[in-house]
């Protein structure tokens, strides 16, 4: 049994927009801390300057001016950069990684929404990612209330959540596939509920995940 104060470990938050994956992120990674554990709490796309720029590129400007193939490649691109030069360095430094977003956001967006694109998706993280997180806490809701959710906030990168609800709904249900598909490090937690409530469950499952 490993010490769960120096225990390294690599967790993602997944869901659809709005789901509560930022705040539930940032509540994590601020009970960890108040424990005395070093965490890096970062997101996806970006996390690293170079992997920033990329997020720009993405989520900024036409909607249009990408095809589905070479998102996959700008995702991929942003995800490697922030691999090399944030998330393995504070692994190897027995850190805990908190990550908003990760390789399964691309297989269903990239790989689900136009057209399906799974295959090469999963060949180009073969090659250039090469690793899943340790344990991943899809934060499950309601797609609707998720929509008004992600509405509710101000911002200019509002690429994907213009799409709307019948996307938000089968981005639900692709979530729900990748937890049954990859069901040794996905957990399922149901987000219809406060903050707190969820949060507990958040909790419990990455102690379970540190001894
Ligand atoms: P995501 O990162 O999944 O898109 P956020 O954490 O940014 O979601 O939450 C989206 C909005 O919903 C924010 O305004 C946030 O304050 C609010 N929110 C988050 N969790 C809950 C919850 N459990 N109940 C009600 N509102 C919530
Ligand atoms: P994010 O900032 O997490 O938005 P939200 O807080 O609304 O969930 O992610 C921005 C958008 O990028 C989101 O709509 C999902 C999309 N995205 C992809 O399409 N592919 C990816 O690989 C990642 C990481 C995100």
């Amino acid at each position: 049994m490993s010490d769960p104060r120096t225990k390294a470990l690599f967790v993602t938050l997944e869901g659809i927009d709005g789901s509560g994956k930022s705040t539930q992120a940032r509540r994590l990674a601020e009970t960890l801390r108040a424990a005395g554990r070093d965490v890096v709490l970062t997101r996806e796309p970006g996390g690293s300057p170079g992997a920033d720029e990329i997020r720009r590129l993405v989520l900024e400007g036409d909607p249009d001016r990408w095809s589905a193939e070479t998102e996959i490649l700008l995702f991929t691109a942003a995800r490697r950069d922030h691999l090399e030069r944030l998330i393995e360095p504070a692994l190897a430094a027995g850190q805990i990684v908190v990550c908003d977003r990760f390789a399964d956001s691309t297989r269903l967006y990239q790989g689900l929404s136009r057209g399906n694109l799974r295959a090469k998706v999963d060949a180009l993280h073969e090659l250039m990612i090469g690793r899943e997180p340790d344990l991943t806490l899809l934060i499950d809701m309601d797609p609707a209330t998720g929509l008004e959710r992600a509405r509710g906030r101000q911002g200019h990168e509002e690429r994907f959540e213009d799409f709307g609800l019948a996307l938000q709904e089968r981005m639900r249900g692709g979530f729900l596939d990748l937890a049954r598909e990859f069901g040794a490090r996905f957990r399922v937690i149901d987000g219809n509920r406060d903050p707190d409530a969820v949060a507990a469950d958040v909790l419990a499952h990455v102690r379970t995940a540190l001894v």
